[in-house]
């Protein structure tokens, strides 16, 4: 295991390699406890290099066996090999070479899961980011491409199956009961993309013709029996295929596309060239066992994963600091794509609600770094929702600011560009400069300030002139390493409503530039001002969150009810319906900190309440505006010295006044919709479980009773309402024989089926209150639970620490404590499971005292933990900062 080396890396210090690989050849002889690994790489020293520089490859934890320089033994004092690198001296000035490198791994013991290692008895790679040094020395990093060629050998019966990237050559028998395969990929590519799967799985098989008229074979593998659970992901790949070619116009580029299902995996998917492994979460689905969110959880992640294809594997990132290049853009497609396949209002809603919940604790806390950072300790920890989430909303800015046909003429030119390269983020803004002659230096802070902005809007109306003036004002925080920040150009989608609710169209006369319905903010302060308003608009900013930001806008009840009511933008109406209900909720909060009675503002309520009856819009739209802000965007907007406990319970309060007042509304909706149509995992299925499921939990409160859920939870045909049935039970009613039934039923039903449990374990891991860290304590000494799976550990441990904030931050501490020793335990076994989950941690500053201090213990407790890995070090010591 890689532990601490304090090494910190600096975009700065980038410069290409001193030798250029030109080709890889690897031959595996895979045995589970001592495989073989035999690597011949063929190398030219780089023009200019001096003749004394030697070569020097990554390795991480290897043991060489053999070495040999043009096939010949190579003597030892020309080298120096260690556990993470091997250096040789004496090469050719200018001429190639050849290195052939045996090393021998332990797939079995490999508990970090990158590498090679073992998954259920199936042999797997995950190399992205440095994993391939792993499995041999190498130059491992993005800017190295090769051309790749894999020989496989493996025991024929316990491993029918042996793939890797690329196009399959052939295979043979390999005597004694072993048989091999190989296969060359013609795509150079670099290390972090190599794959090799081995073992005996089950196939779904289907074609695509792509749109210049080839046949790409498409295989998704999974455990066997399983294969039924394959077909809507490969629904899903197909839809993707398509939609490349028809949005972006990208075709696929070898004869055959593979999807494996992993059970231990530590990220959500990789976008391996043409062997794409996953966590089989995100691949399995049927009606009795998947929710809509896991349906649709599957849908944008295979699509993610094939659109890397492009963005990512034929155009990879120059170095690691680029890693929103393909991440954050690819992002942005899968969302685009998923909008596209489903309501693009409500997936907006989704992606907003994730965006604030995620990315902005993350950018206003001790861990905020730019979509682009500059240096890092472990680059593992730099798969974060700033990357992925914040990078997609730059990207969406670029194509607010260019307009859908310039954008659209920026990602050509960028794939025409740049197809084969391993570029860099100025290499992808020039790209957008080219094709629109907009100059986007100062969008680009965007890519290196951190930090969420804050704007702050006043509007004044002149009815003498006619005229609307808009004042705005932004403010970037200080983040780790920023203490200043330049103003920013923010993109402000907006509309001026009418009375009627029409939208009105002014002219702006000055101020700074207004495009379209989209105003450009770019200086620390700016008054826009328009002419030819009659009357007083209702001003509705930000439209479809054209840009992440916060906004500080005084808005009366009424404007924002008019908003709710008219907006033509349905994001736009549910963010004012969000508007409405936070100062209640917070307000709530502090009514119930000091034990006053919760008061609840009538326009919310019949703002609400008008939305849910509205049958003219779609339910699933009326189910996001149900749903109130979390407790979690109630403790953000408060910002300082939070109470999770006083917010519980003021939510609780504020719920529950809505669940009176609507009871009637509620009723038919949940009968409305309850009646029985057959199961279709479409977006617009999923909306009408949406809405009567929320229907159900306002029910529920209502009647302060389990009974309505208990009988939903015996009447569910579908895993959706199974699974909602069950967590009002257990997070409403914990304590009562219906939910230890129907808790007991569940367990029952679905004791074999490692995804399903995983629910099982979140539901009981986010019931609220303090009581819920004994439940986890005994649900950990439960025959099911694995301490060795990803998934398991995130379901119970993860969604505990991050979505259950009065368990996990009960008054006495002792929440976190057990989460450090958590923490330091899965570290010695899985470095970066272990990172991940401390993030859980990041805004212990905005806790109120007595927690604080609690956290910061326990924080403490874990950086002075003996053997802490790199990854865990890395986060421990920002987060204490
Ligand atoms: N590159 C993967 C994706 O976003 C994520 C990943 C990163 C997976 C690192 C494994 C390891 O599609
Ligand atoms: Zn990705």
């Amino acid at each position: 295991m890689r532990t601490e080396t304090g090494r910190t890396i600096h975009l700065a210090d980038y410069r290409p390699t001193d030798f250029v690989l030109e080709r890889v050849d690897l031959t595996f002889e895979l045995d589970p406890t001592e495989t073989k690994v035999e690597a011949r790489l063929i190398f030219h020293r780089r023009e200019g290099v001096a003749p004394s520089v030697p070569l020097v490859l990554d390795g991480d934890d290897l043991t060489m066996t053999s070495l040999l320089f043009d096939q010949i033994e190579m003597d030892p004092a020309r080298y120096t090999a260690t556990a993470d690198s091997l250096t040789i001296r004496d090469l050719p000035a200018s001429e190639p070479f050849e290195i052939t490198i045996t090393t021998q791994i332990n797939p079995e013991a490999n508990t970090q899961l990158m590498g090679l290692y073992r998954s259920n008895g199936i042999y797997c790679t995950q190399c992205e980011a440095e994993g391939f040094r792993r499995i041999t020395y190498f130059p491992d990093r993005p800017d190295v491409l090769s051309v790749y060629t894999i020989n496989i050998i493996a025991d024929k019966d316990a491993n029918p199956l042996l793939l890797s990237n690329g196009n399959y050559l052939g295979g043979a028998g390999y005597g004694e009961g072993k048989h091999f395969a190989a296969w060359f990929d013609p795509h150079p590519k670099p290390s972090y993309l190599f794959a090799l799967v081995a073992g005996d799985l089950g196939v779904v098989e289907d074609t695509f013709t792509t749109m210049s008229g080839r046949d790409v074979t498409l295989k998704i593998y999974v455990e066997h029996g399983k294969e039924p659970r394959a077909a809507y992901a490969m629904d899903a790949l197909k839809r993707s295929m398509k939609w490349d070619e028809e949005v972006f116009g990208r075709e696929y580029d070898l004869d055959i596309f593979m999807i494996v299902a992993v059970s231990d995996f530590n990220m959500g998917a990789m976008e391996n060239k043409g062997l794409n492994i996953f966590n089989d979460k995100y691949v399995l689905a049927d009606p009795e066992t998947a929710t809509d969110q896991d349906y649709a959880n599957i849908e944008a992640i295979i699509a993610h994963e094939y659109f890397h294809n492009w963005t990512g594997n034929r155009i990879t990132c120059r170095d690691w600091f680029q890693l929103c290049l393909k991440e954050g853009l690819t992002v942005y497609r899968d969302h685009e794509f998923s909008a596209d396949m489903r309501s693009r209002a409500v997936k907006r809603i989704a992606e907003v609600r994730h965006l604030r919940s995620e990315q902005f604790p993350e950018d206003a806390g001790p861990l905020a770094h730019p979509v682009r950072p500059n240096t890092y300790r472990e680059i593992n920890n730099f798969y974060t929702t700033t990357v992925y989430e914040k990078g997609s909303e730059v990207t969406r800015m670029i194509a607010t600011i260019l307009g859908a046909e310039d954008f659209k003429k920026g990602m050509d030119l960028y794939f025409e560009r740049h197809d084969g390269d391993a570029a860099t983020v100025e290499d992808f803004v020039k790209c957008f400069e080219d094709a629109s002659g907009k100059d986007l230096s100062q969008f680009a802070l965007w890519y290196s300030q951190a930090g969420t902005p804050h704007i702050t809007v006043s509007t004044s109306y002149d009815a003498n002139a006619a005229t609307l003036s808009l004042s705005l004002d932004q403010m970037v925080p200080a983040t780790p390493g920023q203490a200043t920040k330049e103003p920013m150009h923010v993109p402000l989608s907006f509309a001026l409503l009418c009375h009627d609710g029409s939208e009105l169209t002014a002219t702006a006369i000055s101020g700074g530039t207004v495009t379209g319905n989209v105003l450009h903010l770019s200086e620390r302060s700016q008054t826009f001002v328009f002419s030819g308003v009659t009357s007083r608009p209702v001003v509705s900013l930000n439209r479809g969150f054209s840009a992440p930001v916060v906004l500080h806008f005084n808005q009366s009840n009424e404007d924002l009810a008019h908003i709710a009511r008219h907006e033509g933008d349905l994001f736009s109406r549910w963010q004012a319906i969000t508007d409405m209900a936070l100062p209640s909720l917070t307000a709530a909060a502090s009514a119930a900190a000091k034990g006053d009675a919760v008061a609840v503002e009538p326009s919310l309520l019949s703002s609400l309440l008008a939305i849910a009856a509205n049958e003219a819009l779609e339910p699933a739209f009326r189910a996001q505006a149900l749903t109130l802000p979390s407790e979690s965007d109630i403790a953000r907007a408060i910002g300082k010295d939070t109470d999770p406990d006083a917010i519980h319970a003021g939510r609780q309060a504020v719920l529950a006044a809505i669940a009176k007042a609507g009871e009637a509304q509620f009723e038919a909706l949940f009968k409305t919709h309850s009646s029985s149509t057959a199961f279709t995992p479409d977006a617009e299925g999923a909306g009408r479980r949406a809405l009567r499921n929320a229907a159900l939990g306002y029910l529920s409160l209502s009647k302060n009773s389990p009974a309505l859920a208990s009988e939903a939870y015996a009447k569910a045909d579908n895993m959706t309402d199974l699974a909602q049935a069950l967590t009002i039970l257990a997070h409403r009613f914990p304590d009562s024989s219906e939910t230890a039934a129907a808790l007991a039923n569940f367990e029952q039903r679905f004791g074999s089926n490692a995804l399903v449990l995983d629910k099982w374990f979140t539901i009981q891991a986010t019931i609220p209150g303090e009581a819920t860290l004994d439940r986890i304590q005994t649900l950990m000494k439960s025959t099911h639970y694995a301490a060795s799976n990803p998934n398991r550990v995130r379901a119970l441990v993860g969604t505990f620490a991050f979505s259950n904030p009065t368990g996990f931050n009960r008054r006495d501490g002792k929440a976190y404590h057990f989460f450090a020793s958590q923490v330091l335990e899965i570290d010695q076994r899985n470095p970066q499971l272990a990172a991940r989950l401390l993030t859980a941690l990041r805004s212990w500053q905005m806790l109120e005292p007595n927690r604080a201090n609690s956290a910061r213990e326990a924080l403490q407790i874990i950086s002075s933990g003996s053997e802490l890995s790199n990854d865990v070090r890395d986060i421990v010591d920002r987060i204490l900062k």
